[in-house]
């Protein structure tokens, strides 16, 4: 283990918990027993005092959802955990869940018991077979040791779609429907909705509920020791690309991003410096000007960038932003669900300008269109994605602004045959290299016949 890293949620040697017992054995389901003799209340106010902020992307306070939620006066409420995982470059949740189903399990009834939750139910991919798998038998052991009565947690299987892990999209899905975003947030409009319900819902990620259970048992001062006064405690990072070392990586917070590159990552794969990091389809790309700066929320976002799932997806000088430009817009345009129009269009419009760009048959007219177009293709929209298509093609006309020009007053193309949107299959832990999805979306008129 690198000596920057820290296991606080990934087993100390990396091994897989077997069963239900190996957990006990090691102070697990301690911190229930703990939360369920305490005033749901200061559940609650502990979680607050570890600032433990949702690593699902946003960095959102979870204490703020879950008092929230606790505060209606609704007479179902519900805790979701999102394990959807379809950001590109990022595989954390899985990872976690392949070394131990059980930590996400007891964080999900702690926060059902604070928040007064009449279910918990976990949303994941069908596809996702082997973790999958790993929390069928983890649920199966806790109903078997009586830690919760059957049916109150529960698994619920959606399809491949980018939309799943987008939370209004998770609740639709959940309740028997493509994962079509609606327009309330589940604060307001939760699971199971009808006529004279609103079952507001509390969504949080994986990886952030997996941390309540060490908050519970050991205290929030503990978790607050760690890490940053911004994001406290530690962080699984998904490292890819043209980095010598790509792994997972548990860090506390507050190293920067060079440590991560070079000391953990071992710098570039091949001759080349680094060019530029992605780090989630909501952010702007990152330079080596940010190497400097810590890793936390609040000082990625204070500079403008951002840390996202922590799926870092490093460049090279090698590569060609125009064709990444292309890739990831093509990503977003193809995972759009087209109920509203500016992003229906705007997604695939910007993507097309890219295209013109890459295959030599660009012109001024393609850069001023993907301008316009992204300034306005977020109007009026129900979720995020169109923000996120809108944010990495400014981002990189802004920062790679000659390169770009340069497709657009030459006819060469930039196409690659080894980039691939790095949607991430699968890890294998022995040569720690990523295994990707061979075979990228398309568009696909499943939504459009639905709608
Ligand atoms: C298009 C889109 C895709 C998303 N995919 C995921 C995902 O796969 N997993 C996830 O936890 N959050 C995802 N999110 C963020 C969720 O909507 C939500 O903010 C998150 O689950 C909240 O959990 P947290 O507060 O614990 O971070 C996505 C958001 C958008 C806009
Ligand atoms: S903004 Fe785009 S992806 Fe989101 S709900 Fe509307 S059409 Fe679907």
């Amino acid at each position: 283990m690198h000596p920057l890293e820290k296991r606080n949620l990934l087993p100390e040697d990396l091994k897989p918990l077997k069963n239900i017992k190996e957990y006990i054995a090691q102070g697990g389901l301690e911190a229930l027993k703990k939360a369920r003799a305490m005033d749901p209340n200061d559940v609650i106010a502990e979680i607050k005092a570890a600032n433990l902020r949702g690593r699902g992307g946003a960095g959102f306070p979870a204490a703020i959802k879950w008092a929230g939620v606790r505060a209606t006066p609704d007479e179902k409420k519900y805790l979701v955990c999102n394990m959807a995982e379809g950001e590109p470059g990022t595989y954390k949740d899985r990872y976690l869940i392949g070394k131990n189903p059980y930590l996400v399990f007891e964080g999900m009834l702690i926060g059902a018991y604070a928040i007064g939750a009449k279910q918990a139910i976990l949303g994941t991919k069908d596809k996702f077979k082997s973790t999958v798998a790993r929390l069928e038998q983890a649920l199966r052991e806790f109903e078997q040791q009586g830690v919760v009565e059957k049916g109150f947690l529960q698994i619920h299987l959606g399809p491949d779609d980018y939309l799943l892990g987008e939370e209004k999209g998770l609740l639709e899905s959940i309740d028997g429907r493509q994962p079509m975003p609606r327009f309330f947030p589940p604060f307001m409009v939760g699971v199971g909705v009808n006529a004279t319900e609103t079952n507001p819902t509390v969504v949080n990620n994986c990886e952030t509920l997996s941390h309540v259970p060490k908050i519970i048992q050991n205290g929030a001062e503990w978790f607050t020791s760690m890490g940053t006064e911004d994001t406290p405690g530690t962080v699984i990072f998904t490292l890819s690309g043209d980095v010598k070392n790509p792994g997972m990586y548990e860090v506390e917070t507050g190293l920067t991003v060079r440590q991560l590159l070079y000391d953990i990552g071992g710098g570039p794969r091949g001759d080349k410096e680094f060019k530029a990091i992605l780090s989630g389809m909501s952010n702007r790309m990152m330079l080596p000007e940010h190497f400097d700066l810590k890793i936390d929320f609040g000082t990625l976002r204070n500079a403008g960038i951002g840390l996202g799932s922590a799926g870092f997806i490093v460049y090279d000088a090698d590569r060609s932003m125009c064709e990444i430009a292309w890739m990831m817009t093509k990503f977003l345009a193809v995972s759009s669900c087209g109920q509203c129009i500016p992003c229906n269009s705007g997604t695939r419009n910007i993507m097309e300008h890219f295209e013109n760009l890459r295959n030599g048959k660009g012109s001024q007219n393609d850069i001023d269109m993907i301008r316009d177009i992204s300034g306005r293709c977020t109007q009026q929209t129900r979720c995020f994605l169109p923000q996120q298509a809108s944010i990495v093609s400014q981002s990189i006309l802004n920062s790679f602004s000659e390169e770009i020009q340069y497709y657009a007053e030459n006819s060469d193309t930039c196409i690659s045959d080894d980039l691939v949107v790095p949607k991430i299959q699968d890890f294998d832990e022995a040569t720690s290299q990523f295994v990707y999805e061979k075979d990228p979306k398309e568009f696909r008129p499943e939504f459009d016949v639905l709608y």
